[in-house]
């Protein structure tokens, strides 16, 4: 324990022997060094000199503010053995001690002349670097009757003067360790806050990263389709624009299932833009089938039909491969489907399975009616192209045995929407010889 008590000479005289001591200014020199070094010497704590007082690390400041000087003496002898102190006798001595000292606990009377300890409250509260300062009014017995409205309207605790040293202390530690508690618990959720600003901005970041990756592998994607697609139509050269125009179709006839709530069930969690991009792949089995049937000028002999219709099988071969590479995800599984049931009819005469009904999947439905379409219109070397009129007579005309009768009455009521991308093709005189 360390204890600072004025000489006879007017001086202060240090008896220390553990802890920390309360120094003024002018004791300092050779012997305030030895002081220091002989302190942590005996004890690992450590101190610091700060402006005339002496102070451990792990000891609580107080800030004792009160014109009495009796006051003062008392509180301090009081509390010198726990406690690190500095003094001030004026509320304008208080905050040039504070320019220099961030005490854990302030006491201040309540009456100090100047500017009084309710008023000193009120600044240090809005003073961001005091307003996490513990603070206490000191109040003499005689005058608490004065101050007793104040105080209780006030939420901040008071000791009565003159001190009765066991309680006076009591106080002293519940208040230093409420405001322990209270500081922990802020910094608690200082952290908190922090921590969770700063997860909310990583997962932001993440999800910044995340989305533009998936823009990336989507585009990437969209670009091998469409690559793999019109490689196809290149080969197969009288039905150019094909794949676009049946991606197109298939997207029309998609919004309008969507917007009547028709096969709500069935199209359940789909993606309609994988589905639509899925669709260029229907025809991907063509890449199997030699240049002699694909590009034949006329009609193909019973044996080359038979040949064609393997592409649907062939396309979900190369489906199957590229699922081998990567992982089977939405846009393989429909292009498989796309690409395998294309050419079923509602009535069962189809290939490659002879489905009917509802058996077939909405996804080759769809595309029967996109892909008939498109070939009634399409201008070939054995036939002219149809005009729109006379193709949606035809398809209506399929209604329940080639197609879907809910498609077609889709297809119907969108059928200006078919028009679009066909407005260019001329001619009437349609051979209706289709491979399919
Ligand atoms: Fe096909």
């Amino acid at each position: 324990m360390a204890r600072l008590v004025r000489s006879r000479a007017g001086g202060y005289v240090i008896t220390c022997f553990y802890n920390t001591v309360i120094i003024q200014n002018r004791f300092q020199g050779k012997f305030f060094d030895m002081f220091i070094k002989y302190l942590k010497s005996i004890r690992k704590r450590s101190y610091y000199y700060n402006k005339g007082v002496v102070m451990s690390n792990n000891r609580s400041l107080i800030m004792l503010v009160d014109d009495n000087a009796t006051s003062l003496l008392d509180a301090r002898g009081i509390l010198a053995d726990c406690y690190d102190i500095c003094s001030a006798d004026s509320t304008s001595g208080m905050f040039e001690l504070l320019k220099v000292h961030h005490p854990d606990l302030i006491l201040i009377d309540a009456n100090i002349p100047e500017i009084n300890g309710f008023k000193a409250v009120e600044i240090l509260s809005h003073d961001p670097n005091t307003a996490d300062i513990s603070i206490m009014f000191l109040v003499e017995k005689y005058d608490l009757a004065t101050y007793q409205d104040k105080l209780n309207a006030s939420d901040i605790g008071y000791i009565c003067k003159p001190f009765f040293g066991p309680v006076f202390i009591k106080r002293i530690e519940t208040q230093l360790f409420m405001a322990a508690q209270q500081k922990a618990l802020e910094s608690q959720q200082r952290e908190f806050r922090n921590f969770s600003a700063n997860l909310q901005k990583m997962v932001k970041n993440m999800s910044v990263v995340i989305e533009a990756e998936s823009q990336r592998v989507w585009e990437l994607q969209t670009a091998v389709i469409s690559v793999m697609a019109e490689m196809v139509e290149c080969r197969d050269d009288v039905t150019g624009g094909h794949i676009e125009r049946t991606r197109r179709g298939v997207g029309i006839l998609l919004r309008n299932l969507q917007e009547n709530h028709i096969y709500e069930e069935q199209t359940l969690g789909w993606n309609f833009e994988m589905v639509i991009q899925a669709s260029q792949l229907h025809d991907v089995g063509k890449i199997y089938i030699s240049d002699t049937i694909l590009q034949k000028p006329g009609k193909l002999t019973d044996e080359e039909f038979s040949i064609m219709k393997r592409h649907t099988d062939y396309g979900n071969t190369i489906i199957d491969r590229i699922e081998a590479y990567t992982q089977p995800n939405e846009l393989t599984r429909h292009a498989k489907i796309f690409a395998g049931f294309h050419h079923e009819k509602w009535d069962g005469s189809g290939y490659p399975l002879g489905l009917n009904g509802q058996d077939i999947p909405l996804q080759g439905r769809l595309m029967a009616v996109a892909d008939v379409y498109d070939a009634l219109l399409s201008q070939r070397p054995y036939k002219s192209s149809l005009s729109h009129e006379k193709a949606v007579s035809i398809i209506k005309e399929g209604k329940g045995t080639h197609f879907d009768p809910v498609l077609v009455d889709v297809f119907i009521s969108a059928a200006e929407e078919f028009k679009h991308p066909y407005k260019n093709v001329q001619g009437e005189n349609l051979r209706e010889e289709m491979y399919n």
